[in-house]
């Protein structure tokens, strides 16, 4: 089964757990909404292909934490678009739930998608009980305080945010979840794996903060213009289009290299370059070309 099947089917497992005859149908409606059709699923793709290039042992336990982390993306995304943070109203090309569903139920969405992904790893844990506490705190480093994508949210509550700590917070810490999660899984050593996470994970936040500044809302099927409304410390504002663009380069670079020397470590690379070509916005590399 591909890897896009097998997150697919995880994540179904996942949202059915929630929905039930008797349960409040506004909820139910709106978890399935947040997390389907999804977007690029690039962390889970990411945690499945570090997990095969680790030997793919314990494919129920991988499975189980690319779910569990692309749960923990979509419910960052609920809580990022609702008005109090990046207020927008487009999301994957479609409204965001708070505009479709209101405020509460948004707030609810995300907190019921924080539980989920726990539950998710709880569950597939009981086969392999050993490896279940390293994952836990793997992932919920990626969210979490300090580091995690709460504390990427929270530097926006301060009057300045150094730009760095910023994107590795909210983006990068949950790319190393996704890393490290998917040779844990596997019974490898994450340590060697951070590095991959670090570097794409900042590739993808200065990918995203051009997104924005572009005002390609098409390409990106979200609200764009944010990051310069709200002063967000942003690479664009930083550094101008081209130095972020340089920038952006200068991390995929960095992240093929530290592809630690493993089995899968060759067709791991070129899942890196494939990723590298997808992450230029579109308006870019036309012009470049
Ligand atoms: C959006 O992430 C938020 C960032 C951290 C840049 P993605 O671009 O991965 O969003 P989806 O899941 O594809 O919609
Ligand atoms: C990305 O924040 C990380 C999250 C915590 C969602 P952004 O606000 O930059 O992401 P987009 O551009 O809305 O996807
Ligand atoms: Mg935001
Ligand atoms: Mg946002």
């Amino acid at each position: 089964m591909s890897h896009t099947a097998r997150i697919e089917r995880a994540l179904e497992a996942a949202v059915a757990m929630a929905q039930a005859d008797d349960a409040a149908p506004g909820l139910a409606a709106a978890l399935r909404y947040a997390v389907f059709p999804g977007g690029a699923r690039v962390r889970p793709q990411l945690c499945l292909a570090v997990s095969a290039a680790c030997g793919g042992a314990n494919p129920e336990l991988a499975d189980a934490a690319a779910a569990a982390i692309e749960l923990l993306h979509c419910a960052s995304l609920v809580h990022d678009d609702l008005p109090c943070f990046d207020d927008a109203d487009l999301r994957r090309g479609k409204p965001t739930v708070h505009a479709k569903f209101g405020v509460p139920l948004a707030l609810l969405t995300g907190d019921a998608l924080i539980v989920m992904a726990f539950d998710v790893l709880a569950r597939a844990g009981v086969q392999d009980p050993a490896r279940l506490p390293g994952l836990i705190s793997c992932i919920a480093r990626g969210v979490g305080a300090p580091y995690g994508i709460v504390a990427g949210q929270a530097w926006e509550c301060e009057t300045s945010a150094p730009v760095e700590a910023y994107h590795q917070a909210k983006t990068g810490a949950l790319f190393v979840a996704a890393t490290t999660a998917g040779a844990l899984a596997a019974g490898a050593d994450p340590a060697p794996w951070r590095a991959l996470g670090e570097g794409l994970g900042a590739a993808y936040q200065v990918a995203d903060d051009l997104l924005d500044a572009l005002g390609d809302c098409e390409e990106s099927g979200k609200t764009s213009g944010r990051d310069h409304a709200l002063q967000r410390p942003s690479a664009v504002t930083s550094l101008g289009v081209q130095g972020a663009v340089a920038l952006l380069e200068s991390h995929l670079d960095r992240a093929a290299q530290s592809i630690p020397d493993c089995a899968g470590a060759k067709a791991l690379r070129e899942t890196v370059r494939v990723q590298a070509t997808r992450l230029v916005p579109k308006q870019l590399a036309r012009s470049a070309a």
